[in-house]
């Protein structure tokens, strides 16, 4: 009796204006649903799906949590699959693997491995932000029509968006010889990597997103991968590099300042990313690592020469026997046990980590 009362009621909620019985389940009432955009940091297997090298799906990465390659850069899960867990929902599946459009109401990631907010960044190998917010507007439009035009709404503007993008435009740039670099002084580079980055908020927001996560950009030249490439191997990292993010946290903070006073409804859980990593970098015992200047997987100094796995031209690789002593997994990607550490602190951080809200009280607003 209970429950044939209950499928009423979720009758009339969810399919008086699609009229399709499949779909009459009935979400709870504090439903929040996760989206995801941006790089490898956060990048769940999408690469997987389109025809690039930019990938992570073969051993060892997956080693230690899922004990297969999922296209996770990383030996176990990644920021958004810990906050996924904390906000109790599943896994947020990749945007492009095949059949999740029945799950599209516990939101999608879209993140690419190797993205840039820029176009041109990897140009051809990733999917870069504009495509991103395209594949959003797709999903947006099917949940339209699953669920009906307020249900949709309600379910957009009651969802979490979290994004971390930027550092693939600063490494293109300064590696792939870019004609970029003789057009744009660094300041109007990044003023370009910004604005994508808040233009693409603005989109969301017109479609009624509300809910924002944000990660800065760490001390970009003291990646393993990054002080690989200063000569010498002498523990210098690549100045060019870190005062591109220097800037990028400077135009970043200024514009969802911005942001912030022009858009009504609109909240921001802004993450120091950067502190955080630095913190840990400077005091790898006091968070419980052994080593945080160098990658577990991968060659060369730092083992800063990205060839974990062996799948690319460079086939020799040294890998770690202790994935959680280590910060890095490979030259430029965290361990599952870092990975823990920085979700733990977007999600219930303090207001000084994460502010002006942290993620939890974004999905319990
Ligand atoms: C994939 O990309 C490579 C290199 O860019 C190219 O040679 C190849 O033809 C592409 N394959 C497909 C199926 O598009
Ligand atoms: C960089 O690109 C320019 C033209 O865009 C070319 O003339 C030059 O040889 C390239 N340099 C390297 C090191 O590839
Ligand atoms: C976005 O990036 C493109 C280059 O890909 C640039 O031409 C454009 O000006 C940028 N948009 C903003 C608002 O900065
Ligand atoms: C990261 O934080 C440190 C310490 O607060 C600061 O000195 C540095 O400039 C920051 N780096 C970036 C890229 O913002």
């Amino acid at each position: 009796m209970a429950s044939s009362l209950r499928f009423c009621f979720c009758f009339l909620l969810f399919c008086s204006s699609s009229l399709n019985l499949a779909l009459c389940f009935s979400l709870p009432k504090n439903h929040v649903a996760f989206f995801i955009f941006g790089d490898s940091l956060i990048d769940p297997g999408n690469n997987n799906y389109i025809n690039t090298t930019a990938r992570a799906n073969y051993w060892p990465y997956g080693e230690t949590f899922f004990k297969y390659p999922t296209g996770r850069p990383s030996d176990g899960r990644l920021i958004p699959d810990f906050i996924a867990e904390y906000a109790k929902l599943p896994l947020i599946p990749p945007y492009l693997q095949p059949g999740i459009n029945h799950q599209l109401v516990n939101g999608v990631n879209f993140a690419s491995s190797g993205a840039g907010a820029l176009a041109e960044t990897n140009q051809g190998l990733v999917i870069d932000l504009k495509t991103q917010l395209k594949y959003f507007k797709d999903v947006e439009k099917l949940l339209r029509g699953k669920l009906g035009n307020s249900e949709a709404k309600a379910l957009i503007s009651k969802a979490v968006y979290l994004f971390h993008i930027g550092a693939n435009d600063y490494g293109f740039l300064l590696t792939a010889n870019s004609t970029m670099f003789q057009t744009f002084t660094k300041q109007q580079f990044v003023e370009m990597v910004v604005g994508n980055l808040t233009d693409t908020i603005k989109e969301i927001y017109k479609k009624g997103g509300r809910k924002f996560g944000i990660l800065n950009m760490v001390t970009l030249g003291c990646l393993p991968l990054m002080k690989a490439l200063v000569p010498g191997n002498t523990d210098a990292c690549f100045e060019e590099a870190t005062e591109l993010a220097k800037l990028h946290n400077v135009a970043l903070s200024q514009a969802l300042d911005k942001l912030e006073i022009i858009s009504k409804g609109l909240k921001f859980a802004k993450y120091d990313f950067n502190t955080s990593l630095i913190e840990r970098t400077n005091n790898p015992e006091k968070y419980g690592f052994k080593e945080a200047n160098r990658g577990c997987c991968g060659s060369g100094p730092y083992n800063g020469i990205p060839s974990c796995g062996g799948k690319g031209d460079i086939k020799e690789y040294e890998l770690c026997s202790d994935p959680n002593e280590y910060v890095f997994f490979d030259s430029s990607h965290l361990t599952d046990k870092a990975n823990g550490q920085f979700a733990e602190e977007i999600w219930g951080g303090s207001h000084k980590i994460t502010w002006p809200y942290n993620l939890k009280e974004l999905f319990e607003a």
